[in-house]
């Protein structure tokens, strides 16, 4: 574990923020994704001072590719503490990683995706406040494109879309539920890519709060030329929404 920041402090207080960065990135072949940079900044960098800049995120631990660890707590915004550990084979084993290093007196956890650098850090806040009807808040986007179910390539039939969302992070989660669902998966064997997918697998509460196309995620080479595009003329956002 590498760390970056003013030393422990009140650790237990306020929000811890995971940010996730441990992916290989193999889907763009250039490295480990959240290493990339754009417009003379990394992935990772960006999405961390997003994390940070929310008023009620206390700290961060980034989990990033086993050998990243120190340039990665090089990147550390300050002047909250950044905990950088090396994540596991999944974004789900990243996570429990993570939650090894919050202490139990943490309340709120919130996940994210260094790959959708562009989060507001009041989306962030949006889905802390979410945490007030539910044990876990998302942000979501409802779909702008018709629906299709389709099969052997031809279309089996047309899906409403009303009641449909896309789900994005941040997502914020009561951490003691977070935990206890991270850890029954995992001896149960159950695989998922979204943390909010496992409570309602156990049967809790998500609240849906509104996402942000911008805070789409870095996928391809394509996304990678918008997020480009996206810091280097900031004003683009709107345009291309
Ligand atoms: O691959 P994808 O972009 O869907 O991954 C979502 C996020 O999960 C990325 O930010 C990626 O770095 C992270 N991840 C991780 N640990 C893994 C795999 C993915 O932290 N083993």
């Amino acid at each position: 574990m590498t760390r970056a920041g003013p030393g422990s402090g009140d650790r237990a207080a306020g929000v811890v923020a995971i940010v996730l960065a441990a992916g290989e990135g193999e889907r763009i072949g250039q490295g480990p994704k959240a290493f990339l940079e754009i417009g003379g900044r990394t992935i990772l960098e960006i999405a961390m001072q997003a994390a940070a800049a929310c008023p009620e995120v206390s700290s961060l631990v980034v989990a990033v590719p086993e050998g990243f660890e120190a340039r990665a707590a090089g990147m550390a915004p300050g002047p909250k503490e950044v905990r950088v550990i090396a994540g596991g084979r999944s974004r789900q084993e990243s996570v429990l990683v993570a939650l090894q290093e919050i202490p139990p007196t943490v309340e709120v956890v919130v996940c994210h995706d260094a790959a959708r650098p562009f989060a507001a850090p009041e989306l962030f806040s949006s889905v802390i406040a979410g945490l007030a009807e539910a044990e876990g808040a998302i942000s979501a986007l409802a779909p702008a494109d018709t629906v299709k179910r389709v099969g052997d390539g031809f279309v089996e039939s047309t899906v409403p879309r009303d009641g449909l969302r896309l789900a994005q992070t941040p997502q914020a989660f009561v951490a003691r539920v977070l935990r206890e669902v991270h850890l029954r998966a995992a001896a149960a064997g159950v695989r998922s890519t979204d943390d909010a997918e496992l409570l309602e697998w156990a049967g809790h509460r998500v609240r849906v709060i509104a996402g942000e196309p911008v805070n789409f995620k870095i996928t391809s080479p394509d996304d990678l030329a918008r997020a480009e595009l996206y810091v280097l003329y900031p004003g683009a956002r709107a345009t291309h929404e």
